[in-house]
């Protein structure tokens, strides 16, 4: 069995009273679990919680009913920019601002034929740009649009979910092009936005983190090798992040860590 979350969720103090969180792919998996251990928790006042269509987000929709409107789902396609903008708008017409923005969604495989490819010959074009879309091109569109909800005078983290196979100097085993690359790519873009912020909106903190093997539908074909004590319930991988996030320093932006507070290498 998956290694269960406590009953306590992250305490998240280094945040203000009432702050405003923006979960990016929360219909499902970590994504809907960060939303789940926010709610828990007291510090957080609003979180707008996206997914492509949240209509059909049964579990979101689920926790609207239980929580009312502290919890706001939005229709967001990370890989569509009108409705990253459209989504940002929203945000600022209805909370101001932003203290948290976590971009959860990707892909490992879908569909439409992405799989893990395990040699050069398995490459296509198609899948590659679709994994670049989602998983590296999507949290560098929500930086563009959502800088000056971050910008402001109090705390603010920008965190992507990355993947430790997208590591260039912890990759032994090669494989897996589509998603190794685009997460060292979103990787890069994770360096250079908070090089940009630091210059720009200096109150965020901007990193790239690891959840470890979580027990979801993107990990699922992939779980066979993974020890018991290795493997996370989404809400144990959520709770670690977010303890992760609420005891960044300033200087850790442009860091990955993983969900142990532990450094990463690029
Ligand atoms: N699970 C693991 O073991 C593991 C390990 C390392 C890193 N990660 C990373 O952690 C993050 C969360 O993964 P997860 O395991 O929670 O995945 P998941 O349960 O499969 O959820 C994926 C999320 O991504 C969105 N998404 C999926 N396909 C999409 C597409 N084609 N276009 C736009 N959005 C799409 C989904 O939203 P919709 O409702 O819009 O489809 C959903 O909210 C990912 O970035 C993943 O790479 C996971």
């Amino acid at each position: 069995m998956a290694r269960q979350a406590s009953s306590e969720p992250p305490r998240m103090t280094s945040f203000p009273e009432h702050s405003v969180a923006l979960i990016q792919g929360a219909s499902r998996g970590i994504g809907l679990a960060f939303v789940r251990q926010l709610l828990a928790g007291g510090r957080f006042g609003r979180i707008h919680a996206t997914c492509r269509n949240p209509e059909q987000a049964e579990e979101l929709l689920a926790l609207v009913d239980r929580h009312g409107e502290r919890v706001q789902p939005l229709a967001l396609d990370p890989t569509d920019e009108a409705s990253i903008a459209a989504a940002a708008e929203r945000i600022a017409g209805e909370a101001g601002r932003l203290h948290l923005l976590i971009n959860s969604a990707g892909i490992l495989h879908d569909d439409h034929g992405l799989w893990p490819e395990k040699r050069l010959a398995d490459i296509n074009p198609e899948q590659l740009h679709r994994s670049f879309a989602v998983n590296a091109f999507g949290p560098l569109l929500m930086a563009k649009h959502c800088q000056t909800l971050l910008g402001h005078r109090e705390r603010a983290v920008f965190a992507s979910l990355s993947a430790r196979v997208g590591s260039i100097g912890d990759n032994r085993l090669g494989g897996w092009y589509a998603y190794r690359g685009a997460k060292a790519a979103q990787n890069m873009f994770t360096c250079n936005i908070a090089i940009e912020y630091g210059r720009t909106v200096r109150n965020v903190i901007c990193v790239a983190l690891h959840p470890g093997t979580t027990d979801t539908g993107l990990s699922q074909p992939f779980q066979g090798n993974v020890p018991e004590e290795r493997l996370f319930s989404s809400d144990f991988a959520a709770q670690c992040l977010l303890r992760v996030i609420d005891g960044l320093q300033p200087e850790d932006s442009g860091g990955f860590f993983a969900w142990d507070g532990q450094p990463i290498p690029w």
